[in-house]
């Protein structure tokens, strides 16, 4: 007979927030599958567990109603829908974001935008890197592939927390609620915008492909999928990209090596799966189930913890340790089965074809003003909270 689920009412979410990993090994090891009390969730830390929960669309699905996020994205996401309705909505967005349309219609523009984020920084001075260059070129790449000319980088870095902010406002207080509103009334503004220019002149960014398709989805649905990639992209992407850069620059002799040998792309998946961005996607039990021998309820919200899986002591040899000569093994950063990411190959192209051989180039003795001062932060999100480097 399957064993209840042990509980763990020790672990808090300011636990979870300030340092995870240490919570995860323990856990690995000694309760691979936990209730923690704290946050009401079933938590998956092993690599094989997040990967069966995130592949087995008969036992865990992603359909969600009562998220907040339906409530602060004007509607429900392909993130939180399963099966046809979820295919259909992904392969709206998908020809935009394949690996071809990014190689052949935007790394020029990518190339341009960081040429010219990166050259505005102040040779020889001392600045927060997260302000002043990861966050508006985030801002600005995502912009161009969705279809958003119009928004500004403050646009961009305004709604992107403020959606984050709504689709975690579990206590549904009505004032975030109604920030959301704001930045949704300006984003559908600026949606019905695009879309007019894009009917007479057609582009390759997702909202063009979307808004020209032969059966087009509803405005209110290509909104909020293109609410899902604001709200699931910029944010991300700097976090990615700085917790690289901190990787490369507190271990000198692997940026030397990615220099010399141009292996700025294993530093971009090093990076992905030291710190998972996102650290844990949500799935509801649809049956009633049994993993590692324990009972899983039908009906049950539980965790799958990429961020744990990328350090199971099973795939990766000292998993704590930032490597950029491991042998490479998928990582589960960027999702699993139906709902993998579908900005990655956006992500990678940027990171590490571009701004990392880019900013290394022009500033090559780029060094941290402190790297003890640097502090990750995030159960949810996760990324360095400020990055002071000099610039040389
Ligand atoms: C480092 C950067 C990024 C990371 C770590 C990341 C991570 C993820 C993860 C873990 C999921 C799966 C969520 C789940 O299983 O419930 C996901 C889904 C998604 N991501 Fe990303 N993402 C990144 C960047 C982007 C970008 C730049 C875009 C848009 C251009 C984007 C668009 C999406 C979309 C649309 C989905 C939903 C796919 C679906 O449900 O079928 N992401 N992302």
């Amino acid at each position: 007979m399957a064993a209840a689920i042990p509980v763990n009412d020790t672990i808090t979410p300011d636990m979870l927030g300030a340092d995870p990993y240490p919570i995860y090994r323990d856990l690995r090891r000694d309760m691979p599958v936990v209730r923690i009390a704290s946050i009401d969730r079933i938590v998956f830390t092993k690599a094989a567990d997040t990967h069966l929960v995130k592949t087995s669309p008969k036992l865990f699905g992603s359909h969600d109603t009562t998220t907040p996020m339906q409530r602060a994205f004007r509607g429900h996401t392909l993130m939180r829908k399963d099966g046809q309705e979820h295919l259909k909505e992904r392969a709206a967005m998908a020809e935009a974001l394949s690996l071809d349309t990014i190689a052949n219609e935007w790394t020029s523009v990518l190339t341009l935008i960081a040429h010219d984020y990166i050259s505005r920084l102040p040779r020889g001075e001392t600045v927060d890197l997260r302000p002043l260059l990861a966050e508006p070129l985030a801002a600005r790449c995502l912009a161009r592939i969705l279809g958003l000319d119009s928004a500004s980088d403050d646009d961009m870095q305004h709604w992107a927390p403020t959606l984050i902010a709504g689709a975690m406002n579990a206590s549904r207080d009505e004032a975030v609620f109604q920030r959301c509103d704001e930045a949704n009334d300006a984003m559908d503004a600026c949606f019905n915008r695009m879309i007019d220019q894009f009917r007479k002149a057609p582009n390759s960014s997702v909202l063009s492909h979307m808004a020209n398709a032969a059966d087009p989805l509803p405005f209110s649905q290509m909104g909020t999928n293109l609410r899902i990639c604001i709200g699931g992209g910029l944010v991300e992407t700097r976090d990615g990209l700085l917790t690289t850069l901190f990787g490369l620059l507190t271990h000198p002799d692997q940026l030397n090596h990615c220099r010399s040998e141009q292996r700025w792309q294993a530093a971009c998946e090093e990076g992905l799966r030291w710190v998972a961005p996102i650290q844990t996607s949500p799935r509801i039990a649809l049956e009633d189930t049994e993993i590692r021998g324990y009972h899983i309820p039908k009906g049950e919200t539980v965790l799958a913890a990429q961020a744990s899986a990328n350090h199971d002591e099973e795939l990766w040899r000292i998993p704590e340790k930032f490597d950029i000569t491991r042998t490479p093994i998928r990582h589960q950063s960027f999702g699993d089965g139906a709902h993998n990411c579908l900005g990655q190959n956006v992500y990678r192209t940027l990171i590490s074809e571009i701004v990392l051989p880019m900013l290394f180039d022009r500033f090559p003795k780029l060094s941290l003003e402190d790297p003890s001062a640097i502090r990750f932060q995030g159960f949810g999100f996760r990324g360095p909270e400020s990055f002071p480097v000099t610039l040389n």
